[in-house]
């Protein structure tokens, strides 16, 4: 096949904007298509990258393409997906990876049987924050992990999204929506889940669109919107996550890593490059230079280390059973809460190798560490 991978995007929405800004950054990649169910946003899209506006069908089944990109909400995830490996293309998807994780599960069993590549967001814990947060751990500088406390809150996305609705849909909540980054972060961490406990509940408050055309537009609301968990990974190490859609405002620590000889301050895993900082027993917070992950990137780069991997000969590291794994734990807290139970996990992945400190480019930097 070769470099670059041809890639065409299905679901040109709100975040198909970053993705068409990075994808020009990457020399392993090159976007050729679109494709929307809205045919006009495409064309739109299409004119203004200089690229062919497709069909659905069309793109799936067009020669040029190698690739697919999945940019569309949650439940379209699993039927794209799988018609696109059915057509012969690899496919990188927005997160979650599905709704259901066995209808998931076939979509992945169905890629390794053709031979494909398939590789899921989120794709920002291959940035210089998460990957520098896991060299300081492994480094030992705060000791063994004990523990991790992560604490995402918000009011609720109709306060920015314009088309917010499937945030409050089965594959959306505060749960499928965030904790996947969160959740990959910490099994980049500590390795996988193997038991799981969780309390889900949501408040009455009314819900409406606050921004776009279709502002004031009321919103249903279908699942949980304030979701807590506790996570037991095979390592020993247990996690306490919370995720809300119910929160004004907080001033509780987004991430925090805690070990026997210090804690380590995560940024935030939704983004790809804010600083590391730690502190060792009792002495003050300091930023780490960065040590590790992919510098000044953006969404695109999981995709693009797809493309370097099909090269190399080696595993992809935003892969599909690491979203499977996540997707997994995130429905086993959500049964926890139903079942007032614990939850074993069954499925497993090892924790995807660490990416180097480079540039998107792939070169090394000519002074590690330094930031801008
Ligand atoms: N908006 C964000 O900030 C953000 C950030 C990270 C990840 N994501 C994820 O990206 C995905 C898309 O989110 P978004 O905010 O861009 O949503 P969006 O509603 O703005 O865009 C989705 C687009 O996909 C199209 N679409 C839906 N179903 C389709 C189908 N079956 N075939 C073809 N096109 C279809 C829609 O017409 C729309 O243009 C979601 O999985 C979301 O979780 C969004």
């Amino acid at each position: 096949m070769g470099l670059p991978l041809r890639v065409g995007i299905i679901g040109v929405g709100k975040i198909s904007e970053q993705y068409l800004a990075n994808l020009p950054t990457f020399p392993g990649l090159r976007l050729v298509a679109v494709a929307d169910l809205n045919r006009e946003r495409a064309q739109q899209v299409a004119d203004e990258n200089g690229v062919r506006a497709l069909s659905v069908d069309e793109l799936i089944d067009d020669p040029e393409v190698d690739a697919v990109l999945n940019l569309t909400i949650p439940a379209a995830h699993v039927e794209i997906g799988t018609r696109a490996l059915k057509a012969g293309k690899h496919v990188f998807a927005e997160k979650p990876l599905g709704l259901d994780p066995v209808e998931a599960e076939a979509m992945l069993d169905l890629a390794e049987e053709l031979g494909l590549r398939f590789g899921s967001a989120p794709d920002t814990v291959l940035g210089t924050g998460v990957q520098t947060a896991r060299r300081t751990l492994e480094s030992g500088i705060v000791g063994e992990p004990i523990a991790a406390s992560v604490h995402w809150a918000a009011p609720g996305h109709e306060r920015w999204h314009p088309a917010p609705e499937f945030y409050y849909q089965p594959g959306g909540g505060p749960l499928l929506d965030m904790g996947p980054y969160y959740l990959t972060a910490l099994v980049h961490f500590f390795g996988p889940v193997v038991r799981v406990s969780g309390l889900a509940t949501r408040s009455d408050r009314p819900r409406t669109i606050e921004s776009g055309p279709r502002a004031g537009t009321p919103i249903p609301v279908s699942i949980d919107t304030y979701v807590s968990a506790l996570l037991e990974h095979a390592s020993g190490v247990t996690s306490t996550v919370t995720v809300s859609f119910e929160t004004w405002r907080t001033r509780a620590p987004k991430f925090e890593v805690f070990g026997t000889e210090g804690t380590i301050a995560v940024p935030d895993p939704n983004m790809f490059s804010d600083p590391v900082e730690v502190a060792v027993r009792d002495e003050e917070w300091r930023v780490v230079p960065d040590s590790a992950g992919c510098i000044d990137t953006g969404r695109g780069v999981g995709l693009a280390d797809i493309a370097d991997a099909i090269e190399e000969d080696r595993p992809h590291r935003a892969s599909g059973r690491l979203a499977l794994h996540v997707l997994e734990v995130m429905d086993a807290v959500l049964r926890s809460s139903d079942e007032k139970a614990v939850v074993e996990i069954r499925s497993t992945v090892e924790r995807p190798e660490i990416l180097p400190l480079r540039t998107t480019t792939g070169e090394e930097p000519a002074l590690a560490g330094a930031r801008d």
